[in-house]
């Protein structure tokens, strides 16, 4: 069968026709909200680089998470910029650091939200690698007892899902090992298993003050011409003890996302990360585009490739517009 039998624009009559025929849900259950906080009191500062984002501080972001949840997002992503960097970013698994600080902050006001932290040293070392140097290199086996130890101080703050953002080779290992062995049977540890060294992280850079301060980061994060390899990374994460693995960047990588969902049964999470969010942003402000429409066809987008969760600093607009 064929034309005339056959018209596809049939079933594209009607809004309520194109409703009752759509593949692909976008819901407020599967968003997570990424938030920055520093250290200080009463912040909340707007972020240049990321239109529509603040830096907040412990006591303001309680609010903010409070106010997140009560729009049905079940899940903010934290990202602390600490007072002081060193070394070691020795901030980074400080009782009272400020991720920690801010863990205990939500958990007082928005008691069912869940809390997700980012596990990384990029923010907290002095020259603003994911890892700590010996003799001008990575050190991957002593990054990733230190990334335990974060990931440990996040638990005990009471963090709900950890997840290393670094890609050092083992964290996971590391890090489920460090949980188990202090009781923490039931953090989760979301990992960034595929994440590529991308260009589109420019704008969160500046937001969470971790640029590197010599050379970049293509010695650990993935090469975005890679895809078998994508695939390697989130096997080697699943049998580490990941729960669930994330591919980031989002849009550039929906075919790493689709591979990954037809192969892997955890769910997928994807990053529509900063620079995707500023590239969409900055369109629409010159005029060239319209934003909410453009926004939700790139969630449709994701959400089709196979992401089950998808970060976005969209979550909170989405939110609103899906409930009307
Ligand atoms: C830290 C980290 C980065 C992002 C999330 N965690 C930056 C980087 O790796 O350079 C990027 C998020 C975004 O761009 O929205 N390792």
């Amino acid at each position: 069968m064929s034309f005339p039998e056959i018209r596809m624009r049939r079933l594209r009559s009607s809004d309520a026709m194109r409703r009752l025929v759509r593949e692909t849900t976008l819901s407020v259950n599967n968003l997570v909200y990424p938030l920055f906080v520093k250290e200080g009191k009463k912040i909340k500062e707007p972020i240049k680089s990321m239109t529509g984002c603040f830096h907040f501080s412990p006591d303001t972001v309680a609010k903010e998470a409070a106010e997140v949840f009560s729009l049905g997002i079940p899940a903010v992503l934290l990202f602390g910029l600490p007072d002081k960097k060193d070394e070691k970013g020795s901030q980074a698994w400080a009782e009272d650091g400020v991720v920690q600080q801010t863990v205990r902050e939500i958990k007082k006001t928005a008691t069912s939200l869940l809390v997700i932290t980012d596990v990384c040293l990029c923010g907290y070392t002095s020259k603003g690698h994911c890892g700590i140097l010996k003799d001008g290199r990575i050190d991957n086996d002593a990054t990733c007892e230190l990334l335990a130890k974060v990931a440990l101080s996040h638990a005990q703050a009471g963090a709900d899902i950890v997840a290393p953002s670094d890609m050092m080779d083992g964290r996971v290992k590391y890090i489920r090992e460090a949980l188990e062995q202090n009781g923490f049977y039931e953090t989760a540890i979301m990992a960034y298993s595929a994440k590529y060294a991308s260009a589109f992280y420019g704008p969160f850079r500046d937001a969470a003050d971790s640029a590197p301060q010599f050379g970049d980061r293509k010695g650990y994060q993935m090469d975005p011409a890679n895809g078998n390899q994508a695939m390697q990374e989130i096997a080697l994460d699943i049998e580490e003890g990941a729960d669930i693995v994330m591919i980031k960047p989002a849009l550039c990588f929906l075919d790493v996302i689709y591979r990954a969902k037809q192969r892997f049964d955890c769910p997928i999470a994807a990053y529509n990360v900063s620079g995707e969010y500023m590239m969409l942003n900055k369109a629409a402000e010159a005029g060239l585009l319209d934003r909410d429409a453009a926004m939700l066809e790139t969630l449709y987008s994701i959400k089709r490739a196979g992401a089950d969760i998808i970060i976005t600093y969209f979550a909170k607009e989405t939110s609103k517009l899906l409930r009307r």
